[in-house]
């Protein structure tokens, strides 16, 4: 096994997914290492959920690999790769409004029913919605409900957390504790990779940033580069 499999906890080589015509993924390769948080971005379309599918196992790629700590987790079924530590939020909104926020929390399957009480109480906590523990979902504020879906997927204490613009439609104040919230799981050692349109949040909060446009990765680096390369300015302004 080379260094760089080694040092990165995802790494996906040459992904492809094709949708008839539409190649929606094109050969994209990314590798990210343990405790940083990563920025995935790119125009509307540009393949950035169907990356999120295919590593999560929700679709099947057509080609390429993904590897978790060094291991092939491609062809897994979703709970399998969810169970292995890579968990992920939807772009739609999923809590059950019908249920409370802290029921939410515990459909996510655990056999030890007393620790997922802890957690979830603990996870509720953590973005500041204990009051609302027993209030139905449907209730709360979008941007509460992106809160809870968010820590939803903390119920199984993911390695890597994959977020698909959990930030779209949160009020500044929830924003705040959003990213907080998502700095505190990377000292707590997770990787990170968040698809995020708002380009102030990206450079704020990413240490790297990968750009996709027609399902291609165009470039990859720090914010700052990225934000002066040619060929991401190109996918954004140019058309
Ligand atoms: N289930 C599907 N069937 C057919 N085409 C699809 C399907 N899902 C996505 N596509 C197509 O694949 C391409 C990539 O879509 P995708 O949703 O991954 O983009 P995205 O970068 O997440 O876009 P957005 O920023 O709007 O969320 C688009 O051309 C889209 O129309
Ligand atoms: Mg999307």
């Amino acid at each position: 096994m080379s260094d760089r499999v080694e040092a990165s906890v995802l790494e996906i080589s040459e992904l492809t997914k094709r949708f008839g015509g539409v190649t929606a993924v094109n050969r994209c390769s990314l590798a990210l290492a343990p405790g940083r948080i990563y920025g995935l971005i790119g125009p509307n379309g540009s393949g950035k959920t169907t990356l999120f599918d295919c590593i999560t196992g929700l679709i099947v790629r057509d080609g390429g690999t993904v590897r978790f700590r060094g291991r092939r987790i491609d062809g897994l079924p979703p709970h399998r790769v969810a169970a292995l530590g890579v968990g992920r939020t939807f772009q739609v909104i999923r809590v059950f409004p019908e249920l409370t926020a802290l029921e939410n929390l515990l459909v996510v399957s655990r056999r030890d029913r007393d620790g997922a009480l802890r957690r979830a109480r603990e996870l509720l906590a953590f973005v500041r919605l204990d009051e609302l523990a027993a209030e139905y979902a449907g209730n709360l504020s979008y941007g509460q409900q992106k809160l809870l879906e968010f820590v939803r997927v903390l119920m199984l204490g993911p390695t890597v957390v994959l977020l698909d613009e959990p930030a779209a439609g949160v009020n500044r104040t929830l924003l705040n504790e959003l990213l907080a919230a998502i700095r505190r799981l990377r000292d707590e050692g997770r990787t990170i990779l968040i698809v995020e349109h708002d380009m102030k949040v990206v450079m704020g909060l990413c240490e790297h940033v990968f750009v996709l446009d027609y399902g291609e990765k165009i470039a990859e680096g720090p914010p700052e580069e990225i934000q002066r390369d040619e060929r991401v300015i190109e996918a954004y302004f140019g058309r």
